[in-house]
């Protein structure tokens, strides 16, 4: 090969480049970190010292391993538990399994009811006997055993992780994400803070991970893509870790400790009491203390990014916003059409004669802000049991708001009443021109024609309702 030296042109363009570069270089703003990372508070100092963007003053080892030596090791402690949902501070990883230290085994709940094999949930004795976990996922030792284990020290994993144990078989889905997995994490990690306020104040710190066992990077977001909104608009510093990562950890041979975990496990949850009831895995924490205002942190985050006020939907003085999510184009468990355009005209009659806004849409057409937006300024829900009803997490939870589900005759499932009531919110079943609400629910049931396209509903019936709902509680707040 022949290479030619430089022109003297050449020569010259290369040193105006260096040139250019330098002086970008230089002209870049000096960083001010501390103060150019400011949270938006006006309170300075607090802000200050709530960043972890400072230095110390001198060279000193990076706080990222707990050393016990010669002394005792921490043992682990356990903050909160139901089944498939249980919060600890020093829980230990070694080579992929769970260690919890205790010399008190007796008070540590059953293991089953902590966590299972994670692998995808399937009915039936023989694949509930393969959810059983093993010595391979968790363990409970003594501080004598775990020193002979441990060795001297652990590399710590700081601040709070939420720790995923599930296939990835629920959680690809709006609904099992938003209305399950992530609502179950947060209820049962805000169960620490009691106190929230109704504008979602709270003296948690965000988790700083969310850790997923048996999943890839490519298997956590919804065909919809809501999951990945729902979890950077919460919580915008977030991480993810994923198998992968899990398994380079287990790799090293090294002890990890967790300072704060949150674990979520699907197959646990089914063990309790509430699971049975109401077949909803977030079901199980609301047996943990908890603030009234406990979802209003994530509402508020997520609405807030959505570009509305935190708050929006609060109180019942503004104008009644009644939506209708139509599943009419979806192809599936869809309204006769002629019941759809009936139920259509009579809610257009409620506006016409009593001014409230009335929006009939199909989620899937709208973009995810217009989503976010429109569902936080609904007062009245309504629409045929689907996944479009998931948006009723984001309404703002008032004497009047309500959600109004319709069902095939003879049909029911838990999904929205379940949620609805959790977020205190009231929720009606419809059966075309019959009603039904908490606690006078029928059982769950998915009769022939559930699925189908040929569910009546009776629209008259159903403005009636909306009236009452709206006019009740109009007396009710003066
Ligand atoms: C912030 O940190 C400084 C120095 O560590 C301390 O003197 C001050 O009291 C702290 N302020 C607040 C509001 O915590
Ligand atoms: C680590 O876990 C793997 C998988 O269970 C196992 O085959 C291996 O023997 C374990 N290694 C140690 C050192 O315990
Ligand atoms: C919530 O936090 C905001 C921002 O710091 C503050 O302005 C507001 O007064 C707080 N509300 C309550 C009830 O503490």
């Amino acid at each position: 090969m022949h290479i030619e030296s430089p022109t003297r042109r050449e020569v010259c363009l290369a040193i105006l480049l260096l040139v250019s570069l330098l002086f970008v270089s230089r002209s870049r703003p000096d960083f001010d970190l501390p103060t150019s990372v400011q949270t938006g508070s006006s309170d300075k100092q607090a802000s200050q010292n709530s960043s972890n963007v400072e230095q110390a003053a001198a060279p000193q080892p990076l706080r990222d391993r707990i050393r016990w030596g010669a002394g005792e090791i921490p043992q682990t402690k356990i903050l909160a538990h139901v089944p498939g949902w249980s919060i600890f501070d020093k829980l230990y990883l070694l080579n992929g399994t769970l260690y919890l230290v205790s010399d008190e085994p007796s008070k540590i709940p059953a293991r089953s009811l902590m966590i299972s094999t994670g692998i995808p949930i399937e009915n039936g004795p023989i694949e509930q006997a393969k959810q059983v976990p093993t010595d391979r996922e968790m363990q409970i030792i003594s501080r004598r055993d775990a020193k002979a284990l441990f060795g001297l020290d652990a590399e710590l994993i700081e601040g709070v992780s939420w720790l995923v144990n599930d296939d990835r078989q629920f959680v690809t889905h709006y609904y099992h994400w938003s209305a399950e997995l992530f609502f179950g994490f947060w209820r049962a990690y805000s169960s620490l803070d009691p106190s929230i306020t109704s504008e979602g104040n709270t003296t948690l710190p965000s988790p700083r991970r969310m850790i997923f066992i048996h999943i890839d990077a490519d298997h956590w977001r919804d065909y919809a893509l809501m999951n990945q909104w729902v979890l950077r608009s919460s919580f915008p510093s977030i991480g993810l870790e994923f198998s992968a990562d899990w398994s380079e950890r287990a790799e090293t041979g090294r002890l990890f400790v967790f300072d704060r975990v949150v674990l979520a496990d699907r197959s646990a949850a089914m063990h309790g009491f509430n699971y049975l009831r109401t077949q909803r895995t977030a079901s199980e924490p609301f047996a943990l203390p908890g603030s009234v205002n406990w979802w209003s942190t994530i509402r508020s985050n997520v609405i807030q990014a959505s570009g509305l006020r935190g708050d929006i939907g609060q109180g019942t003085t503004s104008n009644p916003v009644i939506t209708y999510v139509s599943r009419q184009e979806w192809g599936r468990r869809m309204l006769v059409q002629k019941d759809h355009e009936q139920l259509v005209a009579e809610l257009y009659k409620l506006r016409d004669n009593y001014g409230y806004e009335v929006n009939v849409v199909s989620m899937d057409k709208l973009s995810r802000k217009e989503q976010f937006q429109l569902s936080a300024r609904t007062t009245i829900m309504m629409g045929v049991h689907g996944n479009g009803l998931t948006s009723l997490v984001w309404m703002k939870p008032s004497p009047r708001s309500t959600v109004m589900e319709f069902f095939y005759p003879e049909g029911f499932a838990h999904d929205y009443e379940y949620t609805s009531r959790a977020l205190g919110m009231v929720h009606y079943g419809f059966w075309n021109d019959k009603y039904f609400t908490s606690p006078d629910v029928p059982p769950v049931n998915y009769p022939k024609g559930f699925q189908g396209n040929e569910i009546p509903i009776d629209g008259a019936a159903v403005a009636r309702l909306c009236l009452e709902r709206l006019t009740l509680s109009e007396e009710a707040d003066d």
